[in-house]
C-alpha cells in the first residue's frame, strides 16, 4: 500500500541517518520500493519505520542493503566482456603501458572488480593488476571480501578461468586469494565523495539507471574528471550518455566511452 504522506521528511530521516540522498534516486520507483518493505516490516507510517531502523541495527541494515539494490554478477552482460577483452585492454595497453589504473564504481559484492582482474589477468600479470572497487554498501563489501559465489552467479567466467580460480565448497565457489589479492575495497558514495583521479578504466554499470537524469549527468562529468584524456568508461547494457559529446566523451562501442582530449 503506498504511504500518503511524510516521504520528503522521510528522505530527511534517511539522508540524516545514512547519508543517502533519496533525492538523487529516481522517486516513483524509489517510493513505491520503500513503501513495499515498509509494509513488510509492519509500519503504517514513515516514522514509525525510522523509529524501527534507528533502533534495530539488523533492521538498519536490511534497509540500507535494500536501498541499494546490489544484484550482480560475474561478466555481466558476457558480449561487452569480450570487446574489453579483445578490443579496449588491448588498446590501453598499447596505450599506457602495463600499470593501469582502473575504478570499479558501485562494484556490489565484487563479481565485476574480480571479473575484471580475471580478465584482465589475460593481458598482464596478476602482480601488476590494481583494480579499485568502491560501494556505499558497507555489507556488499564485506561480501565481496569474503569472495564466496553461488553457480549462478560465476556462470559466465570463462571454463579456464573458472577451474584456475575457484574452488567448490558445498555447492559456493571460493574465489582465490590471488585474484582477492588484486582489488582494493573501499565505501564511497558517488554523491557525495570526492573521486579518485588519473584513472585510464572506470566501469559503472548498472547502479546510474536508479539515479534522476540531473544526479546521472553530474557523476558522467565527475567521472570524465576523474578519467586521464583517452581513458575509457564502460557504462551497463541498458544505459546511455544522451549529451556524451557536450560533457567530453567520445563513443568508442555502445557501451564504452573514451575521454576526448578537448
Ligand atoms: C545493481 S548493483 C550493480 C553492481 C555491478 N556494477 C554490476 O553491474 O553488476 C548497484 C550497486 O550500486 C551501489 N550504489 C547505489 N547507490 C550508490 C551510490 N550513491 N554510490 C555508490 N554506490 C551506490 C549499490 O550499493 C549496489 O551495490
Amino acid at each position: 500500500m503506498p504511504i500518503e504522506n511524510g516521504y520528503e521528511k522521510f528522505k530527511k530521516d534517511v539522508f540524516t541517518l545514512t547519508k543517502i540522498d533519496l533525492n538523487a534516486y529516481k522517486e516513483k520507483q524509489m517510493k513505491r520500493r520503500i513503501d513495499t518493505l515498509i509494509g513488510k516490516n509492519k509500519c503504517k507510517s514513515y516514522d514509525e519505520y525510522v523509529a524501527l531502523i534507528k533502533n534495530d541495527k539488523e533492521r538498519f541494515e536490511e534497509f540500507v542493503n535494500f536501498l541499494t539494490i546490489n544484484v550482480s554478477e560475474f561478466y555481466r552482460n558476457p558480449e561487452q566482456w569480450e570487446l574489453l577483452d579483445k578490443d579496449v585492454f588491448p588498446k590501453l595497453i598499447e596505450k599506457f603501458g602495463n600499470n593501469i589504473k582502473i575504478w570499479s564504481a558501485a562494484c556490489s559484492t565484487g563479481d565485476e572488480p574480480y571479473s575484471l582482474v580475471m580478465a584482465l589477468s589475460r593481458h598482464l600479470p596478476l602482480e601488476k593488476i590494481k583494480i579499485i572497487a568502491t560501494d556505499i554498501d558497507k555489507q556488499v563489501i564485506a561480501k565481496a571480501k569474503v569472495g564466496l559465489y553461488s553457480a549462478k552467479s560465476i556462470a559466465n567466467v570463462p571454463a579456464d578461468l573458472k577451474k584456475k580460480y575457484f574452488t567448490e565448497i558445498g555447492g559456493s565457489y571460493q574465489i582465490s586469494d590471488s585474484i582477492k589479492q588484486r582489488v582494493e575495497f573501499k565505501e564511497h558514495n558517488l554523491l557525495k565523495d570526492s573521486y579518485p583521479t588519473g584513472c585510464h578504466l572506470i566501469v559503472c554499470r548498472n547502479v546510474l539507471i536508479y539515479f534522476t537524469e540531473e544526479a546521472k549527468e553530474e557523476v558522467y562529468k565527475k567521472f570524465n574528471a576523474a578519467l586521464v584524456n583517452d581513458g575509457v568508461l564502460f557504462i551497463g547494457s541498458t544505459e546511455q550518455i544522451m549529451n556524451y559529446k557536450e560533457i567530453g566523451y567520445d563513443r568508442a562501442q555502445s557501451f564504452f566511452f573514451i575521454k576526448n582530449n578537448k
